[in-house]
């Protein structure tokens, strides 16, 4: 079983026309979990539809989620997951604002003037980008104690996704989270947050020192882009490493063919980094953990 999963990225026809479908494929041709986006752009049904269709066991991928404000809202939007069969919502809690995206701001003014080649360019474009993508639909306001109530109201698993200090993480242990991901919105959101690699380090001695690291999956995202990155995140105290951008660059390039070209090239990168620090499995990876958590600590 590799351990690996593909990270949501919204939009995915901005890539590609067939969208997440493309990562879909090629997760369930890997027999790997995808992280389906809330914001995507095919329908959540057509999306599990080709995973299943390629042979993906149901209840394997998660579903992202923003909680919508609108509670009629969320209740439809768990209903799907029950009803899609996704093995758990992963709530998305790093990007309870939208941070400031300069490229993102450039690249709307950049589509404005495209559309309307005529528009004026300068002060008018600036002042009319919009501050959030939409600023009153999600709730910003998600607490500990709101988990409690989700869990309660979900009927599905609730995954967190975007833990970054070692305190949440044995929260959520604490509080019947199966997993978290941790994972800085791969540093899209929030200018100088911290490395997901370093915080890695902290939830995995928190957990341990708290007694309740075996109680929970460690899901981990963030700049991966070789199979020794993976070694290092797994022997870190990941249990699964999430491949976001990597993916959508195959599926820029080729499809589902070019997201499934580029699980099969970082699961051979691991496969011989495992065989060149003498690993027989994912286990003993594990166990290279202190050592290198020194060495990265002096990086
Ligand atoms: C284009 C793009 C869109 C993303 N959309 C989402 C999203 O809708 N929901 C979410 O939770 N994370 C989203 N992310 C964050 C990824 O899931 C992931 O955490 C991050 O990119 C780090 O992984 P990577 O370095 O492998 O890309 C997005 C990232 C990118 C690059």
């Amino acid at each position: 079983v590799l351990p690996l999963f593909v990270s949501p990225t919204a939009l995915g026809q901005l890539a590609n026309a067939r969208g997440e479908v493309c990562q879909a494929e090629a997760c369930a041709a890997h027999e790997i979990p995808y992280m389906v986006p809330h914001i995507g752009s095919c329908p959540w049904a057509e999306v599990q539809a080709a995973a299943n269709g390629h042979g993906l066991a149901r209840g394997s991928n998660l579903l992202q989620v923003y909680l919508p404000r609108n509670q009629d809202e969320l209740d439809g939007v768990l209903a799907q997951a029950r009803a899609l069969q996704f093995c758990a919502i992963a709530v998305t809690v790093d990007a309870a604002v939208m941070g400031k995206r300069d490229k993102d701001l450039a690249a709307r003014r950049a589509l404005r003037l495209a559309s309307s080649p005529a528009a004026p360019i300068g002060s008018a474009a600036l002042s009319t980008a919009p501050r959030s993508s939409n600023p009153g639909k999600w709730d910003s306001s998600f607490s500990w104690a709101d988990l409690h109530a989700l869990q309660k109201r979900a009927g599905v698993p609730v995954v967190l996704k975007g833990v970054q200090r070692g305190d949440d993480a044995v929260r959520a242990a604490l509080a019947g989270v199966p997993a978290i991901v941790v994972s800085n919105h791969g540093g899209r959101n929030l200018d100088r947050a911290r490395a997901s690699l370093d915080c890695l380090v902290e939830i995995d001695s928190a957990l341990r020192a708290a007694g309740v690291r075996d109680s929970i999956v460690v899901m981990f995202d963030g700049g991966v882009t070789r199979g020794v990155d993976v070694a290092m995140a797994l022997a870190l105290g990941a249990d699964y490493v999430g491949l976001g951008r990597l993916v959508l660059w195959g599926v820029a390039a080729q499809g589902a063919a070019g997201a499934s070209r580029i699980i099969e090239m970082i699961a051979d990168e691991l496969a011989d980094a495992m065989r060149l620090l003498g690993c027989a499995d994912i286990a003993e990876l594990n166990r290279q953990g202190d050592w290198l958590q020194r060495r990265h600590a002096r990086m």
